[in-house]
């Protein structure tokens, strides 16, 4: 019973953190997503070698900015958008993930 309970405590400890760490502010996404648009249009739609971000997956949105903060090359322009996601924080990239994924 002892042992099931620590099992029960560890399993919402684990849920606690995932949902910190994705708990993004789209306010505070919109508001730092200003530096994005010149690549990625006004709207998130992308244009020409510049990708749509609009509408996709929050946890696919995160993943990607870490890569590309953390230096890993995604796609064959990466190198124009590390830059981008160097300074970013944990905060920083959940808010834009929500942001981008709330748009059209
Ligand atoms: C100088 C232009 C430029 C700016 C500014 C820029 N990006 Fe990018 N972004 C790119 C390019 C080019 C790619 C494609 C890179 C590749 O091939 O991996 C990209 C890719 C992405 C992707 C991956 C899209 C996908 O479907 O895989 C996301 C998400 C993203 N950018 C978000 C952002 C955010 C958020 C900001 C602002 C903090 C930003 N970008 C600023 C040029 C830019």
């Amino acid at each position: 019973m002892k042992k099931l309970m620590l099992v029960a405590a560890s399993v919402v400890m684990a849920a606690g953190m995932v949902g910190v760490a994705h708990a993004g502010d789209v306010e505070a996404g919109k508001a730092k997503y200003a530096t994005c648009m010149g690549c990625h249009g006004p709207t998130g739609q992308g244009q020409a070698i510049f990708p749509k971000v609009a509408g996709k997956d929050v946890d696919y949105l995160v993943d990607v900015m870490q890569k590309y903060r953390a230096g890993e090359a995604v796609g064959p322009n990466s190198m124009m958008m590390m830059p981008h996601a160097m300074n970013l924080s944990d905060q920083d990239i959940a808010d834009l993930a929500a942001y981008m994924a709330s748009m059209e």
